[in-house]
């Protein structure tokens, strides 16, 4: 889809973002929609993400490069709401090269986006295991909140500092007070020595890629390039919007891809939200179609439930109708991409929580409170099922009647039109509906 703009074609635009708690299956629609993009942006987030992509051949599980790097058509860019792990992107960095796909000059840091560094990661882990039980998050130990804790205190160093020739003077007088951060909560600060020598190499490689990414973007939106701006997390993750405090520690959701990548809110053209034909969530919280049974283990069987960047397996439940029709109303979700219908094939019956019980109130939208969310008990509508392998359909209309009864359902709860629907994990098993929606 394409629009007139200033008298020749341009390319859209296009934010997407998990509606769910993660894990949607964002990576295998970025690649489907990556033919008209010039540019694919990161922007929140850091490696606590990850995604696998195939390539030659290999798999590769990449946590803070945009997927489009495997497109030599496309550049990359790392916006600044990104926290970045340097000697995490220097890896990436060295295996993505390893295969022929060169980086230079296709992949972009931004100049304000705030580095992770190993204390961050410390303190994270530490936090985690000073916690009592029933407080802890189940982060990534990855760092993250900490990283974006420096940035709020404005006492973050920023990818900027690479290029500086006292880099290592900064990054030690902040080392210095979180190692005082560290002692004071019991904790063990990682001394400097031990990791120093790789920051400095990663700071030599990465300094050639820092850029004034807002400036590209924008300048790239004046040529009538098409951006997509890959969400990382999912709606029910996002720091404002989420399962708080059982979220992660940035905005996920469509608004993020504004503040965290310099491009102005009226430039974006459309939102696709992501929603797994199921629920997932790794990490602690509340979870009201959460399946604690056969169920739920089969699903986390069938559909591979295991984090991609900590293995963790996933807890597994019932479709969220209230949590999808929350990611629609804060995304502004104009289509939705279905993901891993597959995975439901032979259960019957299939369930839909339209709504929750909560201390004898009916309960329509996601509540702020977690804990009033964890005593929500799921309002269940019952769908008939399917038998039989629905990985081979192409078309919509190949779909059993179950299947399609159940999609128009998810559109019916949320208001919002299916327009991709992925029915396995290759790339050949997505379905685009055109126009979009379920015909019954
Ligand atoms: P953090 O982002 O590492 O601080 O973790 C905070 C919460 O977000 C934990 O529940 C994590 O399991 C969850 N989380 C972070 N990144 C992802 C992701 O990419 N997929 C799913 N859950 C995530």
């Amino acid at each position: 889809m394409n629009e007139l703009h200033l008298g020749r074609v341009r390319k859209l635009r296009t934010v997407l973002v998990g509606a769910q708690w993660g894990d949607e299956g964002k990576g295998k629609i970025i690649d489907v929609l990556s033919d008209d993009v010039d540019w694919v942006v990161r922007y929140q987030g850091g490696a606590n993400a990850g995604h696998t992509v195939e390539f030659g051949g290999r798999r590769f599980v990449l946590h803070l490069i945009p997927s489009g790097i495997f497109r030599l058509s496309t550049r990359c860019v790392i916006g600044n709401g990104v926290v970045v792990d340097p000697l995490a992107l220097h890896q990436e960095i060295q295996e993505v090269q390893a295969t022929g796909i060169p980086v230079q000059g296709r992949l972009f840091l931004s100049d304000r986006a705030h580095l992770v560094l190993p204390y961050h990661r410390a303190f994270d882990a530490g936090r985690e295991r000073m916690l009592a039980e029933g407080e802890r998050i189940g982060t990534t130990q990855r760092g993250i909140g900490p990283a974006y804790m420096d940035k709020a205190m404005r006492t973050g160093i920023r990818a900027c500092a690479l290029c500086q020739p006292d880099f290592l003077e900064q990054v030690r007088v902040r080392w210095e007070e979180s190692a005082d951060r560290l002692r004071r909560f019991g904790l063990d600060p990682v001394g400097m020595d031990s990791w120093v020598e790789p920051l400095t190499q990663a700071a030599r490689a990465l300094a050639p890629l820092v850029a004034d990414t807002a400036t590209l973007l924008n300048d790239a939106i004046a040529r009538g390039e098409g951006i997509l701006f890959e969400g990382a997390q999912g709606t029910m993750l996002d720091v404002d919007f989420g399962s708080y405090p059982f979220v992660t520690s940035s905005n996920a959701t469509a608004g993020g891809a504004c503040v965290g990548s310099g491009v102005p809110p009226h430039r974006i053209d459309r939102v696709i939200g992501v929603l797994k034909a199921y629920t997932t969530r790794v990490g602690e919280g509340p979870f009201p179609t959460e399946l604690v049974n056969d169920i739920g283990q089969r699903l986390r069987e069938v559909g591979r439930e295991y984090g991609a960047t900590t293995g963790r397996p996933r807890r597994c439940g019932w479709f969220d109708a209230v949590v999808a029709r929350h990611a629609a109303r804060i995304n502004g979700v104009d289509l939705w991409a279905v993901t891993k219908l597959d995975v439901l094939e032979g259960l019957d019956p299939i369930r839909i929580c339209v709504a929750y019980e909560c201390d004898g109130e009916r309960v329509h939208t996601v509540p702020a409170d977690s804990r009033w969310m964890a005593r929500c008990r799921p309002v269940y509508e019952e769908w008939p099922g399917w038998r039989g392998s629905i990985r081979e359909v192409r078309n919509v209309s190949e779909l059993p009647n179950a299947a399609r009864r159940y999609l128009r359902r998810i559109e019916e709860l949320t208001g919002v039109p299916i327009g991709w629907l992925s029915v396995g994990p290759g790339r050949e098993a997505t379905v685009p509906l055109d126009p979009p929606g379920i015909g019954l």
